[in-house]
């Protein structure tokens, strides 16, 4: 998926004409089949609807998301959703064309976000956004998304496992937010691995280095997709030949948790372009 911002990285005397940029550059440049996104500015600014009406009405089908930001409570996401909707049926879009990705950065939005999760079938997505979550509870950094070092333990790990619980389920996509030292790429792989391990399917990245990093971070190795799609093939060989529910695999008990567990891997290798190496 591919951002044009035009929320916290545009200055408010530029907001008016990067509506303008951000259509020719949906409409004119090449894209491939990239999931393309705009981030419009959050319902609590007067840019929220000419965002979307200009840049939504105009930029035609290729555009596929549009992110909101700072989302505080369901119905912001419920009036963005009819917004969409009028959009829609102005400028001959197809119904409910535009999905929506919401970021979930304050604490108002993190008491909601299980509502927020829930509010509307365009949701693809529930965002993470370290910068501004760290201003609104107050904390005593000034680079947001990035490990605390004196903090013992992971400043975060509540708010990720929030996150993820609310998103995982209403079937979301669960992304973890930007890491600010765009030139340590050593620090971004250390410190992706925490949203990773916990099961989010991807971090921002600010450049094209820190992509190649997180594809690689959020993508089973080469060893685990071949041992998940060994797990699926004596799963199925104890249920369907053997009629077992559970069986021996290696040192390891293997049920249909363990099934279920495999499925989720192989499906995000794929994603991801792993092939089952021959055995
Ligand atoms: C991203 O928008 C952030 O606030 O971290
Ligand atoms: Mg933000």
């Amino acid at each position: 998926m591919t951002l044009l911002d035009l929320e916290d990285s545009v200055a408010p005397a530029e907001k008016v004409a990067a509506r303008r940029k951000v259509v020719d550059a949906i409409k004119n440049l090449a894209w491939d089949d990239r999931v393309l996104c705009v981030r419009v500015n959050a319902w609590d600014t007067e840019w929220t609807y000419g965002d979307v009406i200009e840049v939504v009405g105009d930029a035609g089908e290729r555009l596929d998301e549009v992110m909101l930001p700072k989302v505080r409570s369901g119905d912001e996401v419920v009036a963005l959703d009819l917004l969409l909707t009028q959009v829609e049926k102005s400028s001959g879009l197809p119904a409910g064309h535009v999905g929506i990705e919401a970021q979930v950065e304050t604490a108002r939005g993190l008491v909601n976000v299980e509502e927020i999760c829930a509010a509307s079938p365009r949701l693809e997505a529930i965002v993470f956004g370290p910068a501004d979550f760290a201003a609104s509870v107050q904390m005593p950094v000034l680079t947001g998304g990035v490990a605390v070092a004196d903090y013992p333990g992971d400043h975060f790990h509540y708010v990720y496992s929030k996150i993820l619980v609310a998103g995982r389920a209403n079937g979301l996509q669960v992304i973890d937010g930007p890491y600010l030292y765009v030139r340590d790429l050593d620090g971004l792989r250390d410190y992706a691995q925490r949203t990773r391990f916990l099961g989010y399917d991807g971090k921002w990245a600010l450049t094209p280095d820190q992509v190649d990093v997180l594809n690689e971070v959020y993508s089973p190795t080469q060893e685990q997709f071949d041992r998940a799609w060994d797990v699926l093939d004596a799963y199925r060989k104890a249920t369907r030949e053997d009629a077992r529910g559970a069986v021996m695999f290696g040192d390891e008990m293997i049920d249909e948790a363990s099934r279920k567990m495999a499925q989720k891997l192989v499906f995000r290798g794929e994603r991801a372009g792993l092939r089952r190496s021959a055995s």
